[in-house]
């Protein structure tokens, strides 16, 4: 609650407003860790179809886009509800464990055809330039190694068709007039790293 609001309540509601606020009340790490878990993963690494694993993403991305979904300017209506509640210091603390959280390829299998066109693209395209060579990630730039495919050929898909509201300009650039075929290639060949 911002300084002016809190300015213009009466004594009362602001001795109310201060309980609701108290530290106390907030959920600690291990519980929201458990609640994130059931949908992407136990150990932050996601075995569900389309929903992406957080293990191993620097942790500047995971802050950053935590912040994007509070805010509802990335819009992701199966966390509206959770992520409002989120306190910054809840982003920091969650960004930190799950950055710190050992990344695992899913059980997908890549298909080895589309990871071999996939690579020539992706040297087209130069992914490797922000996504770093190992398709790692750093800053505010995501790891793709190991991450699902069948949600980076979602994510793919809406960056190009300009459907993820917060995406980056220049990523989106950079997949703009990619068909189908090439985004499934980029996403089994970076499923591969
Ligand atoms: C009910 C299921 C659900 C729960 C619970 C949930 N999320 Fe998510 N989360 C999603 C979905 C779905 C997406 C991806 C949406 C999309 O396709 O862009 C997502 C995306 C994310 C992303 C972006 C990942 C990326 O690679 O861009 C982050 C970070 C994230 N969630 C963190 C969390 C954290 C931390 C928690 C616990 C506080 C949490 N989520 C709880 C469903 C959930
Ligand atoms: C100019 C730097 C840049 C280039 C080049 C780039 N990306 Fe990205 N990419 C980003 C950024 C930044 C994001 C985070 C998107 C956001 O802001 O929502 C991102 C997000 C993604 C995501 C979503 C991952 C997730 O967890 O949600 C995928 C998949 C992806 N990029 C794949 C690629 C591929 C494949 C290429 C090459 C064809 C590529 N990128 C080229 C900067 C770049």
């Amino acid at each position: 609650m911002s300084r002016k609001l809190l300015s213009t309540l009466a004594p009362p509601a602001l001795a109310l407003a201060a309980l609701l606020c108290a530290p106390a009340s907030a959920a600690t790490l291990a519980e929201q860790v458990e609640t994130c878990g059931a949908c992407h993963g136990e150990d932050g690494n996601s075995r569900m179809p389309r929903l992406p694993s957080l293990a191993g993403q620097p942790n500047f991305y995971l802050m950053n886009q935590l912040i994007l979904i509070r805010e509802g300017v990335r819009k992701i209506p199966e966390m509206e509800a959770l992520a409002k509640d989120l306190k910054d210091d809840d982003i920091l603390a969650l960004a930190a464990h799950y950055a710190a959280a050992p990344s695992k390829r899913s059980e997908e299998t890549p298909d080895p055809a589309l990871a071999a066109r996939g690579a020539q693209v992706a040297a087209s395209h130069h992914c490797a330039s922000c996504h770093t060579p190992a398709l790692t990630g750093q800053e505010q730039m995501p790891r793709l190694a190991g991450q699902r495919i069948d949600y980076m050929v979602e994510a793919l898909k809406a960056m190009r068709d300009n459907r993820r509201t917060s995406a980056d300009p220049l990523m989106v650039e950079t997949v703009v007039g990619l068909s189908d075929q090439d985004l499934a290639a980029l996403a089994h060949y970076a499923a591969s790293k």
